[in-house]
């Protein structure tokens, strides 16, 4: 079951974090994988780890906020192992710098997170359906932003709830080409990115929202995107899957909505 045996998968941002996960998973289970992403040293190592797995890969510097480098980047897959059978949208992040609360996001802020997240899934997604003349799985990262508020990451959660409208509108747009369209929505996953969740006390405040106890990992997003590269899902498509513990409350929203509720005097308040 589940064997990618002969496949091609592309992962975006398979570099590190998720994206390096799936793309091990991937080659676990016999697929020849594309790691692409901006920094070549970490998508190098990501090759290699999977080649010491004993599987196929090849890495391929790209940023996917230029179209230039997304076309290179279907190309190359495509010369090294002829077609492209799954393609996973993980690139996708929004840095620190360029978080905070609504009232106060700037134009440039809200463009960068924006861009890489929503319309550059978009056109990478385009991209990869162009090349699937004999079908396949795309696969999006999204995240439990797109359903519900997340505070200090509205746009964020904006450009995510946008990948999760697509995700539906491709499904059935390209259902008749055989390419079939599905999102993972994860909840929080420590990878070393995070920045907001590296703190113990931050991590605790977290866990206790989360009905399975702890925060997620890696390896609990990766069989998923296994499952909708492989053929036991050809029936599958326009979902949206959460990976989240059970958690319905998104990262930040307790933090925020302490902050800002905190009695301003405690004195008033006893009166
Ligand atoms: N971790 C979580 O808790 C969580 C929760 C929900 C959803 N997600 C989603 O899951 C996906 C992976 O996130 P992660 O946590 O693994 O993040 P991460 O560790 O920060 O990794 C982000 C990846 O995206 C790549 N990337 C960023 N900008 C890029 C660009 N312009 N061109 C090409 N690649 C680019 C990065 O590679 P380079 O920097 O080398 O380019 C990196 O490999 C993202 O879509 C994220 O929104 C994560």
């Amino acid at each position: 079951m589940f064997s990618l045996a002969g496949k091609t998968v592309v992962v975006t941002g398979g570099g590190r974090g998720i994206g390096r996960g799936i793309g091990l998973a991937m080659a676990e289970a016999g697929a020849n994988v594309v790691v692409a992403g901006r920094g070549e040293a970490t998508l190098l190592e990501a090759a290699e780890a999977i080649r010491a797995a004993g599987g196929t890969a090849l890495a391929v510097t790209c940023d996917i906020t230029q179209m230039a480098d997304i076309n290179a980047l279907v190309a190359a897959a495509t010369d090294a192992f002829g077609y492209i059978d799954c393609w996973v949208n993980n690139a996708g992040s929004a840095s620190p710098s360029d978080n905070g609360p609504l009232l106060d996001i700037d134009e440039g802020q809200w463009d960068r997170v924006v861009d890489l997240n929503l319309k550059w899934t978009f056109f990478a997604a385009q991209a990869a359906a162009r090349a699937m003349t004999r079908g396949g799985s795309i696969i999006n990262l999204t995240s439990r932003s797109a359903s519900q508020p997340s505070p200090m990451v509205g746009h964020y959660g904006a450009a995510k709830a946008g990948v999760e409208s697509l995700t539906a509108t491709m499904a059935v747009e390209w259902g008749h080409l055989g390419i079939r369209v599905n999102a993972i929505a994860p909840g929080v996953v420590l990878v070393d990115s995070l920045s907001t969740m590296q703190s113990e006390s931050r991590q605790r405040r977290q866990i206790e929202t989360v009905p399975m106890q702890r925060l997620g990992r890696v390896e609990d997003v990766a069989p998923l995107a296994v499952y909708f590269a492989s053929d036991e899902s050809q029936w599958v498509t326009g979902t949206v899957v959460p990976v989240n513990g059970g958690s319905r409350i998104p990262i930040g929203l307790l933090s925020y909505l302490h902050r800002v509720n905190k009695p301003k005097d405690d004195a008033a308040t006893m009166a």
